[in-house]
């Protein structure tokens, strides 16, 4: 038994304490008169781990493969991985899958969900991904999406490899219909998709409309779809950057219905804002979709990572801090309700998303995962974009750190 104490949880004026037993949550509270190994959390902002819930690990750290993306655009980047990828080994792919891990959960992420592109007869990145997901679970909770990167149908037999992989053990269907060749195609792929999901009774995320076509509207068919099956809270739509652009009359007429399914949104702001608006002069787009108008609605969004230096996105390193302040600036989210609920967007709002409520949150009974993060409140935690100073998980520190500290200071009242 081990009891934290002067933890600062959100939205709590008071400090709390914290019993942990066989590494969950046995009680919070003002006080908890048990003798026990005791840590002195130091009254800093304690909150639930940080999600990542659109990552890439099987192109992490490809940045420089076949040469640069001279476009920047999300289409070129695919034609680099499309020739680097058959070359790869399982081995390569473990090897860079785990540093991208290791970056990510150094900076406080504890929940995963990457695609894994399985348009690919040799399924190199699943095997790889399958076998790391496993080794890394008393660490990380890694939930893999079937991607079917080239296409389902542009690329031959690629629902079949969506289907294949859904029986190896992926987690969730994914599609990207944005990319198929025709509308009719990418049309199908949503069909499937859901088809998939039911057959197999698994989660859904689509890397979806992903572009600043206005034209491009499988989101709507994706909502239709999961509402009439009634699994919009298991769904996520990624990116969904058209959205963005569209019309305001067709937007908050959507926007009703993505309440009643219960849709979740994945906006990835730095990647986003970066791979759109490239084909426009001035002004340019911002890339993102709406996320400030679904979070004023309920609708749940949240960001992510998407690239670690890969042929989409040269930088990424998985701080969160960094995207949600990325995020925030884009969607223009800076009043203080949503500066003080801001962390929501890389921390519960992720987690539900990934459908991980029942085991994420610091509640009694739930295991004792958390993060420290520098800074005695919400508002300097954004603010400063403060650092994590420990992760916690089933009460064992999976890291720890002491803040950054100035070694010399001039001292301007006496300069
Ligand atoms: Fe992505």
């Amino acid at each position: 038994m081990k009891k934290y104490v002067n933890v600062r949880l959100k939205g709590d004026k008071d400090l709390k304490q914290i019993l942990v037993e066989d590494g969950v949550i046995k009680e919070i509270a003002a006080e908890i008169p048990v003798k026990c190994e005791t840590i002195d959390l130091e009254g800093n902002l304690t909150v639930p781990p940080y999600v990542d819930p659109h990552l890439h690990l099987d192109y992490v750290f490809t940045a420089n493969i076949g040469g640069q993306n001279g476009s920047g655009t999300l289409f070129e980047g695919i034609q680099r991985w499309s020739e680097f990828k058959e070359k790869q080994t399982v081995e390569e792919v473990k090897e860079r899958a785990y540093a991208g891990i290791r970056k990510e959960m150094l900076h406080g992420v504890q929940c995963i969900r990457t695609h894994v592109d399985v348009t690919d007869p040799k399924q190199t990145s699943l095997k790889a991904l399958l076998e790391v997901k496993e080794s890394v679970k008393d660490y990380v909770d890694l939930q893999i999406v079937a991607f079917p990167q080239e296409g389902m149908y542009a690329y031959k037999g690629g629902d079949e490899f969506v289907e294949e992989a859904l029986k190896m053990g992926a987690d969730c269907v994914g599609a990207i219909p944005h990319y198929e060749l025709a509308r009719e195609f990418g049309e199908k792929s949503i069909h499937k998709t859901v088809e998939l999901a039911v057959k197999y009774d698994k989660l859904i995320d689509v890397h979806c409309d992903e572009t600043d076509d206005v034209q491009s509207r499988f989101l709507e068919l994706l909502n239709a779809l999961v509402l009439m099956e009634g699994i919009g809270s298991k769904t996520a739509a990624s990116h969904t950057c058209s959205f963005g652009s569209a019309d305001n009359s067709y937007a908050f007429r959507m926007m009703k219905l993505f309440m009643r399914s219960g849709i979740n949104f994945i906006s990835c702001p730095t990647e986003n804002i970066y791979l759109q608006g490239r084909q426009d002069s001035y002004p340019k787009r911002r890339g993102l979709t709406r996320v400030k108008e679904f979070n004023d609605l309920g609708i749940n969004v949240c960001f992510a990572q998407d690239s670690m230096s890969d042929p989409w996105y040269p930088l990424g390193n998985g701080n969160m801090m960094n995207i949600l302040d990325h995020g925030i600036h884009i969607a223009q989210m800076m009043s203080p309700e949503e500066i003080e609920n801001a962390l929501d967007l890389v921390t519960v709002n992720g987690a539900k998303t990934m459908n991980l409520s029942e085991s994420y949150g610091i509640e009694e009974g739930k295991p004792a995962n958390f993060i420290v993060i520098d800074a005695k409140n919400e508002f300097d935690a954004v603010c400063e974009r403060a650092d994590v100073l420990a992760s916690i998980r089933n009460g064992e520190y999976l890291f720890k750190k002491e803040p950054a500290k100035f070694t010399h200071a001039v001292d301007l009242l006496k300069a």
